[in-house]
């Protein structure tokens, strides 16, 4: 017995040294001292031995578990510490280190020029409606007053939806928004849309097949041309500053009548206090075109369902890539849709 007994010690010995993990160590410890163990079974089997022989023994078996639960003990020290050791080399935090910022991101110049044109005509109550960039004919041209052979209902200028028909199209302008709220509500009414809309034009620097536009009508009882002018005489000069030249020119459109382009004296050459003949921003004009407006036609009004005698209305639409181009000096418009971020990062997040 004394030999099995030297025998189970050395093997568990060799045991704990082999474990490689504090995992083995339990179940080298359930091997030996377990309810199951060896060493424990050979406890049991005292029992048998003479009686006299039995202390001795007793006292040899006893020093065998001591002595391997120390080595236990022992070991799983080590190995936490070996584990510690690890955990420290390979997590280790360099507090020193500069901080890594997520990257932020910038709004978009087009969002922001939107937003700040938005809130001026919030100011002066109107509110903000939106209409489908899918159009038909109706809403597009026929609902404000295109002849049936008007050029812009060309192939040439607009993009056309579906198999050879021509009523389905990408809208060409956000006036459609005009016919959809008249429609659907009654005067008055102080409304403005903004929205991308769609033309058959090339990508240069001065056009693109998709830009956007803000459009804004106000219909009611007595709606002159005075208010369309104090109207957009109050915008302009808020969004390019109280002293801003702003001149309205007679023009043509076939919602509108009468009808005007509205233009803003170049800062430019306003600064100067002379017109450079060749100033990039206006080019030696002078002034800007910033505007389309006019009074609603009466065939607008008919084709709503309103009697042109009892309420009249004001309409405007302006580009508001053109409007971004000019509030930071850029000269080309494809920056807007390019998503270049060493462009957009220059403006505020
Ligand atoms: N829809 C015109 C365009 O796309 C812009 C415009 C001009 C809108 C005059 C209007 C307006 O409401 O009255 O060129």
């Amino acid at each position: 017995m004394e030999q099995d007994l030297a025998r189970l010690r050395d093997a568990a010995f060799a045991d704990i040294a082999a474990a490689g993990a504090e995992g083995d160590l339990e179940a080298v410890r359930l091997r030996y001292l377990g309810k199951k163990g060896s060493l424990t079974t050979l406890v049991r089997g005292l029992g048998q031995v003479p009686a006299a022989e039995r202390p001795a023994l007793g006292a040899l078996v006893n020093a065998a578990k001591v002595a391997v639960e120390e080595r236990l003990a022992a070991a799983a020290e080590r190995l936490a510490a070996d584990r510690l050791a690890r955990t420290l080399a390979t997590e280790r935090i360099d507090v020193t280190a500069p901080g890594r910022r997520p990257p932020r991101g910038h709004r978009h110049p087009l969002r922001l020029i939107e937003d700040e044109v938005v809130d001026i005509f919030v100011a002066m109550g109107f509110r903000v409606a939106e209409g489908p960039e899918i159009e038909d004919d109706y809403h597009n041209f026929a609902a404000l007053n295109f002849e049936p052979d008007h050029p812009a209902r060309d192939t040439q200028d607009t993009l056309f939806l579906g198999g050879g028909g021509d009523d389905v199209l990408l809208r060409t302008h956000t006036s459609p928004v005009q016919i959809r709220v008249m429609r659907a509500e009654k005067p008055p009414l102080r409304v403005i849309a903004p929205g991308t809309v769609y033309r058959r034009d090339e990508l240069d620097p001065t056009h693109s097949p998709m830009f956007q536009q803000l459009e804004g009508f106000m219909v009611d009882e007595r709606v002159t041309f005075a208010d369309l002018k104090g109207v957009l005489s109050a915008f302009l000069r808020r969004l390019f500053g109280p002293d801003t030249g702003v001149r309205f020119r007679p023009s043509f459109f076939p919602f509108t009548e009468p009808s005007a382009e509205v233009d803003i004296a170049c800062a430019r050459c306003a600064a100067a206090g002379t017109r450079d003949p060749a100033c990039r921003v206006c080019r030696g004009r002078g002034w800007l075109e910033i505007l389309g407006a006019g009074m609603i036609h009466p065939n607008v009004l008919r084709a709503v369902g309103h009697d042109p005698e009892r309420v009249q209305g004001f309409a405007f639409g302006m580009g508001l890539d053109r409007l971004a181009l000019l509030r930071w000096g850029i000269d080309d418009l494809r920056l807007l849709y390019e998503g270049d971020l060493r462009f957009l990062q220059q403006f505020p997040s």
